[in-house]
């Protein structure tokens, strides 16, 4: 298979698998513990019905939406994906330029591979900032001032991630950053000579952001000590509120996944939350986002902006979160799989598939504007 004749995200999928060693992939596929939310998230989505309707005048469709305030060519954006750059070479310069050349936008991770100044320096167009919250409050007072002399135009606190949920497939595999030839992946790495040349030989090998605090970091097992010893597990509203002082821009909140943590966000004056469960790879046992997404919109929509992840492999699966109430939605693993199997080419065609299936759905549900996208297109 070629990038010409995928056909799917899955086709993607299986792409990565080929081009990328096991061990990296397992560190983007799994979810934490025994998967069972991640494997929800996919699951509850693919159960909900879209109401088929014909002759209902939907031609010249329209898939622009506008979030938080900007004008989006597509209602979703690309979400935070840590060590995208061991997918590919500039892996998270590679992902922001085809969001900018979609006319999306690109969510860069406090633990990606390229720094902020790196993005920056490549991309025009302006991208948005996710923040982990750490301990020391002068390195977090830096990191957002480095997102506003990049010009970022969100910056994205993530509040999911104070402790990390354990995934088995990183400590069965001992994936290491930088990447490293180890001899119980050796054959696993050498039948991926095309990652072997683009990333392993690459120059970018570790994380950018957090350069000199992740000194020591080899394996992803003391990539779990630093966050436990540097992220801040007594991170609290009020932190929040000084998140809020120091970014007076727009402010987005991930990993909501409760209405009253939803009320509670709109109160320290967040621009929009975002409904997570952080891809099924922190709280196993949650509930899907997706079941979660019409009681917070109930509870906060005509309050705050609603952005919803989890589980989106498809423009049907988008359309089915605009209709439960989301404005838009941010895509993780269905992006990373076209970074993984053909780079920037490989996220654009990603993009472009999510697209036309939302399109196409949007035809033969006789829809013609986002807006429209309401309940009222899902059979109950
Ligand atoms: C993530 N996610 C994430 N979120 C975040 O706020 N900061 C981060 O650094 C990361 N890193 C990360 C790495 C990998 C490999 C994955 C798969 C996910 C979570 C991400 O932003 C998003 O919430 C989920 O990916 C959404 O679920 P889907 O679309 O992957 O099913």
């Amino acid at each position: 298979m070629t990038l010409d004749t995928v056909a799917c995200i899955e086709d993607l999928r299986r792409l990565a698998h080929r081009r990328v060693p096991a061990d990296v992939m397992g560190y983007y596929e799994s979810g934490s513990y025994s998967e069972r939310t991640l494997h929800a998230n996919l699951r509850d989505l693919a159960n909900i019905n879209i109401r088929q309707r014909v002759l209902a005048g939907a031609a010249n469709r329209n898939l622009r939406q506008t979030i938080l305030g900007e004008k989006s060519r597509l209602p979703f954006a690309l979400a935070p994906v840590g060590m995208s750059g061991l997918a590919y070479r500039d892996g998270e310069i590679r992902a922001a330029r085809a969001a900018a050349k979609a006319g999306i936008p690109y969510t860069l991770s406090t633990l990606s591979i390229c720094s902020i100044e790196d993005v920056a320096a490549a991309v025009t167009q302006p991208f948005w900032f996710q923040l982990y919250f750490m301990k020391d409050r002068g390195f977090v007072a830096d990191l957002i001032a480095r997102a506003r002399a990049a010009k970022c135009s969100a910056l994205v606190l993530t509040v999911d991630l104070q402790v990390l949920g354990q995934r088995h497939r990183d400590i069965h595999s001992g994936l290491s950053v930088p990447p490293r030839l180890r001899l119980r992946t050796i054959a696993n790495t050498l039948s991926k000579p095309g990652w072997i040349a683009n990333v392993l030989m690459g120059k970018r090998k570790s994380f950018g952001n957090v350069q000199g605090r992740i000194a020591g970091t080899e394996g992803l097992a003391s990539y779990r000590d630093w966050i436990a010893s540097q992220f801040d597990q007594a991170l609290s509203w009020d932190d929040v509120a000084w998140v809020r002082k120091q970014w007076p821009g727009k402010l987005i909140i991930k990993g909501i996944l409760d209405v009253e943590d939803a009320r509670l966000a709109v109160q320290t004056g967040a621009s929009a939350i975002v409904v997570s469960n952080h891809g099924g790879r922190q709280l196993d046992g949650a509930v899907s986002s997706i079941s979660m997404l019409p009681r917070i919109v109930d509870a906060v929509g005509s309050d705050i902006e609603i952005m919803f992840d989890g589980g989106i492999r498809s423009g049907q699966d988008v359309f089915r979160a605009l209709a439960l109430g989301a404005k838009s939605c941010l895509i993780g693993r269905a992006y990373l799989y076209g970074l993984c199997a053909a780079g920037e080419a490989g996220v654009s065609k990603a993009i472009d598939i999510i697209a036309k299936e939302l399109d196409v759905t949007m035809a033969l549900a006789g829809v013609r504007t986002i807006d429209a996208i309401t309940p009222n297109t899902l059979e109950t």
